[in-house]
């Protein structure tokens, strides 16, 4: 612990219950002091149960927004430190405003959405640490001297959005010179979990906006006005008003328009609603502070004389550095992967989430898994997973189940590990540490995650004596079409790869246990074939999932996955079924065995099902369902999300596969890489280029189709050792200076 301060509350209402619609207004804090000599380094610490937005002087103290973030705050609780030493005067004030985010407002989904998930109430601790040039040290503590009041929020929440009454607006209250004379003080608690608490310096770079939008003027009907950003964001808009006092403008989100109308039917209980009233003082800018939406339309209603003089829509997520890009010479197939981007970035608000529109927007451990290894090409994701999976391992149950979402929200969640131990759900404790490692060869991602993925094979051993998990719970093959995959062979198989990945972490760190899982996984593998493939070498789930994920778990071989894979195809008009869990693995299985040309098939094929069908019919980001619309049905009713990252993981097979650039788990953080592509021989794409950073510079890849042949391009840092190989294709010519290479290929006859 860097840091120990009281923690400070101030009331603003009586406390809500978790079934209450809504909160109560924000507690406002400030706190004036003046240095007492020259400064060598001040330093802010600040925490909360809620989150905040600080200033200083006047100013935000930076530009992030919904800090702390989220974790499982009765375990540990985030705080935030801020070098502020060049921005100290002689007299100086500190300013505090709270929202209920995830700790008291509303958090879950459908009937397990409510309030108070960890607290019902706002708490905040701050220290500014002043050292001085002459040696002193000063401490200012938040504590019952720190002024308080209530102010223009009088209501925020992340799902339902903020509503703000500019009338009460406190002003400048960060100012030195404020006049806080009829300011309240704050009250000191004992922190709610205070026994023993934890609090922890956050890794996670914080959420700021990092995408700016115009929004377009689509109509206007009685003061009723519809915006289109003209992306799927998550975010806010901010606004200038001018009007009389008293007006109000209320600002809705949805991601479509139906007839021309705001849907959002699909956002369920999230009302994704902002309010303003103005106060009537000449041009008033508004931003809420408190909440963020998924959403690409607006519809600003205008009630009483106030007109709008600017809006502009902000896309926000965490801060993390940018390390990938693809494209090619399908807009189509470039198109699908911006939309995974978006969908990344749109879900990476300090914990991956599935959604950012509706009442769910949790940290579901199985789309979080299923894309991880898309997200890590496209940013640097180090420090954004090892916090998710510290926040799954606080979520692990003590029987050793990863529970299907974390951080584990309180209210009501544990029913959600009814489901227990969800295949493909739980493996985001093997799966993210690997790839992790894998991308960024840091071995103690593995120490911290590979005793929690032990508990959980504990749990599947004494669950399954026979190897088998057929116990028939999870969700399986996650929205996919036609005949589900059976349970127990979608829950052996990721045992199995739970045994595996095990395996192969003990190996890199030198863990006595790497033999026992290797064993494991061979016994699990022979259960599977004994109970599952029949003599004709089909899965008795005979679907394109239980083949994919077989032949990339070990269970099957290149040969049996030829031969059932493409008879699926066959027998489904050449159209893919996957859900969340087959997906990721459909485009690269089939090209490693042999059938590129169906990957490329199905990644430029723009009719239903498939990617290319979202990006004709407007997508900006990915749909959680193939038919989450239809030509025939519009949209779908129900559980329909458009911006659901899980089916972008195709993003992977474009950095892996069309590219081929291949991080090598021996040689981790691309101390190698192997470049492997799999250019389009069906001639549909003709070109692709794309980069990934490494640690040791750029590699960037391209090709393009002249003629009969194809010419590759590479560049990889002098530090990086590369290999290349070109299946099914013959070199005709190339050549090497320095990082730079060059082939020239043709197909194999
Ligand atoms: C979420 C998912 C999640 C799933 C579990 C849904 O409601 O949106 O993406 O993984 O439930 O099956």
């Amino acid at each position: 612990m860097l840091f120990d301060s009281k923690w400070i509350t101030y009331k603003t209402g009586e406390y809500k219950t978790a079934d209450d619609k809504y909160g109560n207004p924000s507690p406002y804090f400030r706190r004036s002091f003046k240095t007492a000599g020259r400064v060598k380094k001040a330093t802010l610490f600040a925490s909360a149960l809620g989150v905040f937005k600080i200033y200083l002087n006047g100013e935000p103290l930076s530009g992030e927004y919904l800090s702390p973030g989220w974790v499982d705050y009765s375990k540990k609780l985030p705080f935030i430190r801020y070098d502020i030493t060049e921005r100290l005067l002689e007299s100086n004030a500190i300013g505090v405003v709270l929202g209920d985010g995830w700790a008291v407002g509303h958090i879950g989904s459908n009937y397990t959405f409510k309030r108070n998930g960890y607290s019902d109430r706002i708490e905040f601790t701050a220290l500014i640490r002043i050292e001085y040039e002459n040696g002193e040290l000063e401490e200012i503590s938040s504590d019952k001297t720190w002024r308080a009041s209530s102010g223009a929020i009088r209501r925020s929440d992340i799902y339902m959005g903020e509503f703000v009454d500019n009338r009460l607006c406190l002003g400048n209250f960060s100012q030195a010179a404020y006049d806080d004379s009829a300011w309240d003080y704050a009250e000191e608690t004992v922190f709610k979990f205070s026994r023993n608490l934890y609090l922890e310096e956050t890794i996670v770079p914080p959420i700021v906006v990092k995408h700016t939008f115009k929004p377009v003027l689509v109509s206007q009907e009685n003061g009723t006005f519809i915006y289109d950003v003209t992306q799927n964001i998550a975010g806010v808009l901010s606004c200038v008003f001018r009007g009389k006092c008293g007006a109000r403008v209320v600002i809705r989100h949805g991601e479509l328009l139906e007839n021309g109308k705001l849907y959002t039917e699909n956002l369920r209980k999230a009302e994704a609603t902002d309010t303003y009233i103005l106060s009537g003082n000449g041009d008033e800018y508004f931003r809420p502070l408190f909440t963020y939406h998924g959403f690409r339309y607006a519809e600003i209603t205008v009630e009483g004389e106030a007109e709008i003089v600017d809006i502009t829509a902000e896309a926000m997520y965490s801060d993390l550095k940018s390390t990938g890009s693809f494209e090619c010479s399908d807009p189509i197939v470039s198109k699908i992967y911006q939309n995974a981007l978006w969908g990344q970035r749109d879900n990476f608000l300090n914990v991956p989430t599935d959604c950012p529109q509706r009442d769910e927007r949790l940290g579901w451990t199985g789309d979080a898994q299923i894309f991880c290894q898309s997200a890590m090409y496209n940013m640097d994701c180090r420090k954004f997973y090892e916090k998710y999976l510290a926040d799954v391992r606080d979520a692990q149950l003590g029987n050793g189940v990863i529970p299907a979402a974390a951080p584990l929200p309180h209210v009501g969640f544990y029913d959600y590990t009814g489901h227990d131990a969800a295949a493909g759900w739980c493996e985001a404790i093997a799966e993210i540490p690997y790839c992790h490692y894998k991308m960024y060869a840091d071995k103690k991602i593995i120490r911290d995650n590979l005793p929690a993925l032990k508990k959980l094979l504990d749990y599947y051993e004494t669950e399954s004596p026979d190897y088998i998990r057929s116990g028939g719970k999870g969700y399986g093959d996650w929205v996919s079409l036609g005949t589900p995959t059976d349970l127990g062979v979608v829950s052996t198989l990721y045992y199995a790869k739970a045994a595996e990945l095990a395996s192969k972490m003990c190996g890199i760190i030198g863990d006595f246990e790497e033999e026992y899982y290797s064993k494991l996984y061979l016994r699990i593998k022979d259960a599977f074939r004994a109970r599952y493939i029949s003599e004709d070498g089909r899965i008795k789930s005979d679907t394109q999932t239980a083949y994919v994920m077989a032949y990339k778990f070990g269970i099957i071989d290149k040969n049996e996955a030829e031969a059932n894979l493409v008879r699926k195809f066959d027998e489904n008009g050449g159209h893919l079924t996957t859900g969340f869990l087959g997906i990721k693995f459909l485009l690269p299985t089939l090209c490693d065995i042999g059938r590129s040309d169906i990957a490329y098939r199905i990644i430029t094929d723009t009719s239903y099902p498939g990617w290319g069908y979202s990006v004709v019919n407007g997508a900006t980001t990915i749909w959680e369902h193939w038919d989450s619309y239809t030509h025939e049905n519009g949209i779908r009713k129900g559980m329909n999300s458009f911006n659901h990252y899980s089916f972008g993981s195709c993003s992977e097979w474009m950095f892996e596969y069309c590219l081929g650039i291949r991080p090598d788990i021996e040689n981790p953080g691309f101390k190698k890489v192997k470049l492997a592509p799999y250019m389009d021989i069906t001639g549909k794409i003709t070109s692709a280029s794309g980069y990934y950073d490494t640690d040791y510079g750029r590699i960037s890849v391209s090709w393009q189709k002249n003629g009969d042949c194809f010419e590759y391009k590479a560049s990889v840092p002098q530090q990086i050792s590369c290999e290349f190989v070109f299946r099914g294709m013959e070199t005709v010519e190339s050549s090497n200076s320095g990082t730079s290479y060059f082939f020239k290929l043709k197909k194999s006859e």
